[in-house]
């Protein structure tokens, strides 16, 4: 990814941030399977000092920084100052001292060699510029045979979450080309890939499990038609463009869609991720 291609993606995270920050409640209670499949791949336990790339609004740092203890400690990092800020609201507002804030990128980790027991990274690797080079610093600040994790969204036919919005929205707004390599949240849902960046950047055991877990919460159709819309760039772009009209026959095309996962009020939608991981060689 070219300089210019990066820095839009910052700022389309920066623009996100107050949203992520909005329905962090949410967001913390339908993603929570992830972060404990990520925790339990990565085996952190109390004492562990752990990094995390791309913490966004906080998660999984946040989670973490009560596992690991007051013996331990979580380094959040992330590249956009807006996610910086309110994670950093929100562990100050829990009372967390363990844990410390850092603004900067994957490819460019201000660590020196081997500082942290384990690096995280939950839904972020997607979105790194240079994703060879962000593992190769993760494992640089890693100890010998320390663990990196990585957990990404599996393929779009299985994650409903994602696709009873966006494919309405792709049949009435033209999309950019699709480049499998541009940064979007299933730029690693093809298995393998993500898991060859690894090898390639010179990790070793790598291995990639799938977990297929459901997304829950007590939520109508039109909370979650505010939470997608709202959360996702590309669709607050696209929404920008349509007319009232445009955008309520996509609103309803997507409430059919969606139907069946809305049941007595509560939201469950199946969904599937990828978790990465490998070791720092012991040598
Ligand atoms: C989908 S959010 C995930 C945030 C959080 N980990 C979570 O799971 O809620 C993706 C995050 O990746 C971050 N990101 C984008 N480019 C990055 C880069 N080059 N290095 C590290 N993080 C990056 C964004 O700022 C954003 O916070």
């Amino acid at each position: 990814m070219n300089p210019e291609e990066q820095n839009k993606v910052l700022q389309a995270w920066q623009t996100s941030a107050p949203y992520w920050d909005k329905h962090r409640a949410l967001i913390t209670q339908m993603f929570a399977p992830i972060t404990t499949g990520l925790i339990e791949e990565a085996q952190i336990g109390v004492g562990h000092n752990v990094l995390d790339i791309g913490g966004g609004s906080g998660e999984p740092s946040l989670t973490i920084s009560c596992i690991v203890g007051p013996t331990g400690s979580v380094m959040y990092t992330d590249p956009v100052a807006g996610m910086v800020e309110t994670a950093q609201a929100e562990a100050a507002s829990r009372g967390l001292t363990n844990i410390e804030f850092r603004k900067c990128s994957a490819d460019a980790l201000p660590f020196p060699d081997s500082t942290f027991d384990v690096v995280v990274s939950r839904l972020s690797a997607m979105f790194f510029g240079d994703p060879v080079t962000a593992v190769r610093e993760a494992l640089r600040v890693i100890v010998k045979s320390g663990y990196v994790s990585f957990i990404v969204w599996g393929p779009e036919e299985a994650n409903p979450f994602f696709t009873s919005v966006n494919d309405v929205f792709d049949r009435f707004v033209e999309s950019s080309t699709e480049d499998p390599d541009a940064p979007d949240a299933f730029r690693f849902a093809a298995p393998g890939k993500l898991a060859a960046i690894l090898k390639n950047a010179g990790a070793e055991n790598v291995i990639e499990r799938q977990l297929n877990f459901q997304i829950e919460a007590a939520m109508s159709f039109e909370q979650f038609w505010q939470l997608r819309t709202e959360m996702s760039e590309s669709l607050r772009e696209k929404m920008a463009g349509l007319r009232p009209a445009q955008l309520l026959t996509i609103k309803q095309a997507a409430a059919d869609a969606a139907q069946r996962y809305f049941v007595s009020g509560k939201m469950n939608f199946p969904a599937e991720a990828l978790i990465v991981s490998g070791r720092k060689s012991a040598a």
